[in-house]
């Protein structure tokens, strides 16, 4: 099963085209080799919470995108509210995934403890904050990418039982 997303990258100066976007086609990349995922819509907002709100529940509510993305803005700097702007448009938490990415970075650096990042469902739709930096995305998506597809099929409404 193909499921189809979405990625938002959240930045500033990306948005005003000051800074080229590496992490959302690093993002891209690593699902498209995956195999499972279809990435069908792509877009760089700033960091102004209305806007990423805006973005976030226009792809929710089409009701054709399984899967969103955001990479950047999750840190302590004053302008970094992607995970405000999430948890204001999610109506059920998903806390496993952010849970992973910082239990699994800090293996790897100590300043993962800083990415606020969260996740959570809007209707049919599983929203996930990542880090803003390429490196950092890519860590993040390799420690949650194996329970993606089975978590989005139950997302979608597979009423099997669950084996492991
Ligand atoms: N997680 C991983 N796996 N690897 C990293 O290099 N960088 C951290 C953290 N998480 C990092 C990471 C740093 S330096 C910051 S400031 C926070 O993510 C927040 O990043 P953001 O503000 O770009 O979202």
């Amino acid at each position: 099963m193909q499921h189809l997303t979405a990625i938002l990258t959240i930045s500033d100066r990306g948005s005003k085209g000051e800074r080229r976007d590496l992490s959302g086609p690093a993002l891209r990349e690593r699902l498209e080799k995956a195999g499972d995922f279809s990435v069908v819509a792509e877009k760089i907002v700033s960091d102004e919470p209305d806007e990423i709100k805006a973005a976030l529940t226009k792809w929710c509510d089409s009701g054709d995108i399984a899967l969103i993305l955001t990479t950047g803005g999750t840190g302590f700097s004053p302008r970094d509210l992607a995970p405000e702007a999430t948890m204001a448009v999610i109506e059920r938490p998903a806390p496993g995934f952010a849970e992973v990415m910082r239990f699994e970075s800090l293996k790897i650096t100590p300043h993962a403890m800083i990415s606020r990042a969260v996740a959570g469902i809007r209707g049919t739709t599983l929203i996930i904050n990542f880090p803003g930096s390429p490196k950092a995305a890519r860590e993040c998506l390799e420690f949650i990418l194996l329970a993606l597809p089975h978590a989005l099929e139950k997302l979608a409404g597979d009423p099997s039982d669950c084996s492991s």
